[in-house]
């Protein structure tokens, strides 16, 4: 399918044809105020126009009903626009439990993409049709924007920290992948292509498709090259269960341990201490490439709870739903 520099390239995943809905109900609705208003200031400008010098016009009268009509309206229509937006933005930013988690690294000019089993490649996004994709995105240096126009799905990668997006693709074909945020010299060079296949295809893929560890084992064998191991689960808050669980801190807040919890607690450790230990971890700052923290980060998603029948040994669906009297601080 030719796909070069359609205004609306053809609607290739599940939730474009929602986008494109939403689209032209706004465009309607900015339409058709647009051209009233432009309408009643001539017609206005008109009828109302100062007819002579001597000419004083009356007061005006205040119409309550007038006033009530023209604020109730445009309260109704600007709640469609907030309830429609808001479904469609959900749909987007919350993946189901079973999507397909894949990392992408964005760099001054290029884009990294790491699959859940190992396979890599760059400036190209290998997709299986019909299934639900997460993808989990970060920079590694400036701001970067993923944009996939037929998939109707367009998101900042940003330096520190983690951004999500989902979608399912529904069409097999070749799509452009741009960066939609100016980003240097190469900017406009960012590009690449989404190659969406059947199932099968796909899995062929990425059998011939150069592999290097699969993240989560990476992320093990960093765990304990790194030697975080000494520490996590004797001095340090042990990793088991701990992701989607709710973590106490010392300053008596509680906060989920998602995917942002974790890495800024590589990062920056010192943030956030977790209630009853000390702020001893030393920061990993700069030691740890943004791709070696996915990795580290899958690892620690993928340490079930050392207790049996814990609610973490299960994927909980979403919307996250905080457990109660879950410890974490053993
Ligand atoms: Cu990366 Cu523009």
């Amino acid at each position: 399918m030719n796909q070069d520099f359609q205004l609306f390239p053809g609607q290739a995943s599940r939730v474009a044809r929602d986008v494109d809905n939403l689209f032209w109900y706004l465009t309607t609705i900015a339409t058709f105020f647009t051209i009233l208003i432009f309408v009643l200031i001539v017609y206005f400008a008109v009828k109302f126009r100062r007819r002579s010098e001597s000419y004083v016009p009356p007061a005006t009268k205040t119409h309550a009903k007038l006033e009530i009509l023209w604020s109730v309206i445009p309260f109704i229509i600007v709640m469609t626009i907030f309830v429609w937006g808001a479904r469609v933005y959900f749909l987007i930013l919350r993946p189901p439990a079973t999507a397909l988690d894949i990392h992408v690294v964005g760099r001054q000019w290029m884009w990294k993409v790491q699959h859940p089993t190992g396979p890599r490649e760059i400036n190209s996004l290998h997709l299986p049709a019909g299934k639900p994709i997460e993808l989990t995105l970060a920079s590694q240096d400036v701001i970067h924007s993923l944009y996939i126009p037929a998939f109707r799905v367009k998101m900042d990668v940003l330096p520190g920290r983690y951004t999500q997006i989902s979608f399912t693709p529904t069409k097999t074909g070749e799509y452009h992948l741009f960066c939609a945020e100016y980003c240097g010299t190469l900017h406009s060079g960012m590009i690449g292509k989404v190659v969406v296949m059947q199932e099968q295809e796909y899995q062929d893929w990425l059998a011939r498709t150069p592999s290097d560890l699969a993240p989560v084992d990476a992320g093990a064998s960093l765990f304990q090259s790194m030697a975080c191991v000494t520490c996590h689960g004797s001095v340090a808050p042990t990793l088991h269960g701990l992701y989607e669980s709710n973590v106490k801190l010392t300053t008596g807040e509680t906060v989920i341990a998602d995917e942002q919890y974790i890495r800024e607690s590589i990062t920056d450790s010192t943030a956030k201490i977790v209630d009853g230990y000390k702020p001893i971890m030393p920061s990993f700052r700069g030691q740890v490439s943004e791709e070696e923290l996915m990795q580290l980060v899958a690892y620690i998603k993928s340490l079930k709870s050392d207790r049996p029948g814990a609610p973490s040994d299960q994927n909980p669906p979403l919307p996250l739903r905080p457990t109660p009297g879950q410890e974490e601080t053993r």
